[in-house]
């Protein structure tokens, strides 16, 4: 089938989480699976060193929308990059959504807006491509949410055949979220303004258009997809998931093993196996070396990657340093995201140099080495749709302690399974009591060998591979057809 993809990151090119990887990833894993797939992604400025892309189209300015380039590139593992090239809307520096300090970038609804049109008018039925039309349109979070809503409206309109649209929901904090008057400028029908459309609260959500309007939804573990129905994860969209319930379905992530290997990750000082575990000796001595904790090997290391935020737990982690510094075990963070949350680890780290450390930034190589390097790897997020940290520390032979929650809970087994099974620590609630009851029962497994090499070794055979998840959206795909007539919403 021919594919195309609708993303605003694309992993190692453009990356903030965990989207980035697996929309760097999952084409990949799909195109082994013999399908034709095509990453559309705005031409942001670090793409200018990509030169060896050709020319597919050029899009005149229509409809309201700028004039553009299509430009094509092929990337390793078969999949090709399409590259929407738009200086005017994509060329002003800073990350995708936010510039270089840190505000949205005030023109986000029309950046999107126009990827989100771009990719329906290529999956729809009068396509300025007729060389390459998908069978599939696979949109990406809430910068692309209006595609499958365009794609709808131009199967309305012409009753023409167009692409089956797929949303994924990567995270259902971020909603795009616009003033309503924005809805001309997105050339959204009067009609469809309402709460049977765009609507949410007032104002318009990108997000909510492709939740009502795709052909399949899909979330990035079966646990969040039964969550997000729910009042307490549903963040108010809940009444439009449960509506879609039939088509609602949750895949999980997997990782990109080229990438994640300690056998063969080349940002490592040593590399290791399940077989041959000395280098990780090696990886946590130089670890403590490079955050400049004391070097011990029998100190328990723990540590965290990612974004610093409430969603991720980060504020009981704080309300854990004390008991962290008392129990003489060592922690290093890196990341970035609340000031409150920055200022009261590094405040620990300034108190406490030689057990406590963190990196304010984002670091792709040094994540690697403390995947490598820690003993354990705290994730105890409030909510989690997928997680890929926690994946990526069982496979470098680091224990995640994390919340039974999304894709914590579908992808760490508990102590308790035994060990014969078990890969890490799951609280059942994501409180700051449970977190040191869960800090508690890590520490005791840390100091029992046999368990620890146990859930290390169990943990490192996990597979995690993409192959699983190719083959369960190839057979979603397979069995969908376009809604022509009214969505079910
Ligand atoms: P999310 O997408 O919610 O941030 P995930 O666990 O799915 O969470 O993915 C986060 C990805 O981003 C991982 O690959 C993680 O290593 C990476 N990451 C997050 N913060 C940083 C950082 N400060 N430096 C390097 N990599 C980071
Ligand atoms: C989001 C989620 C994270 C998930 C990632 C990739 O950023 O917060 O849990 O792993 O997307 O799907």
């Amino acid at each position: 089938m021919k594919i195309l993809f609708a993303t605003p990151e694309f992993a190692p090119w453009i990356k903030t989480g965990g989207l980035g990887d697996v929309s760097g990833a999952l084409p990949a894993a799909l195109s082994a699976l013999g399908h034709d797939v095509h990453v559309l992604i705005p031409a942001y400025d670090r793409f200018a060193t990509l030169t060896d892309r050709h020319a597919v189209l050029d899009w005149p300015a229509a409809d309201g929308w700028p004039a553009a380039r299509l430009t094509a590139v092929e990337q390793p593992g078969g999949v090709t990059l399409l590259l929407l090239e738009c200086p005017e809307l994509f060329g002003h520096g800073g990350g995708p959504y936010v510039d270089s300090r840190g505000n949205d970038h005030p023109n986000n609804a029309r950046r999107f807006g126009f990827l989100a049109w771009v990719a329906a008018r290529l999956a729809g039925p009068d396509s300025p491509w007729q060389a390459w039309q998908p069978d599939i349109l696979h949109c990406h979070d809430w910068t692309v949410g209006m595609a499958p809503f365009y794609l709808w409206l131009a199967a309305q309109r012409t009753g023409q055949p167009v692409a089956a649209s797929v949303m994924t929901v990567h995270n259902l904090a971020f909603q795009g979220l616009f003033p309503m008057w924005d809805a001309d400028m997105l050339q959204v029908p009067y009609e469809w303004r309402g709460a049977q459309g765009v609507e949410y609260w007032g104002q318009l959500s990108m997000l909510k258009a492709g939740l009502s309007f795709a052909d399949a939804v899909t979330t990035v573990s079966p646990t969040y997809a039964r969550e997000i129905q729910t009042e307490a994860l549903g963040m108010g969209l809940q009444g439009v998931l449960q509506a879609r319930a039939s088509r609602l379905h949750g895949i999980l992530n997997g990782v990109d093993t080229d990438i994640w290997n300690p056998a063969t990750d080349t940002l490592l000082p040593q590399n290791y196996s399940p077989a041959s575990m000395g280098g990780k000796a090696v990886c946590k001595a130089a670890l403590q070396r490079e955050f400049g904790l004391t070097e011990r090997p029998d100190v328990l290391l723990l540590a965290l990657v990612g974004r610093l935020t409430p969603q991720k737990g980060i504020d009981l982690v704080v309300e854990a340093l004390p008991w962290i510094v008392e129990q003489g075990t060592q922690l290093v963070v890196l990341g970035q995201g609340d000031q409150a949350l920055q200022q009261a680890l590094t405040a620990a780290a300034l108190a406490h140099p030689q057990q406590v450390s963190i990196n304010i930034g984002f670091s792709e190589s040094q994540a690697h080495r403390i995947e490598a390097g820690a003993d354990a790897f705290l994730m105890p997020s409030r909510f989690e749709p997928c997680g890929l940290n926690q994946m990526y520390s069982q496979l470098y032979g680091t224990v995640p302690l994390v919340h039974a929650t999304g894709g914590l809970a579908d992808s760490v087994v508990d102590l308790t399974a035994g060990v014969d099974r078990a890969t890490g620590v799951v609280m059942p609630q994501a409180t700051p009591g449970a977190l040191l009851l869960g800090l508690e029962r890590l520490r005791s497994a840390f100091a029992d060998k046999r368990i620890w090499q146990a859930l290390q070794h169990n943990g490192m055979r996990g597979g995690f591979g993409w192959q699983d998840s190719a083959r369960a959206y190839d057979a979603l795909y397979r069995n969908l057809r376009p809604q022509i007539g009214a969505s079910d919403t």
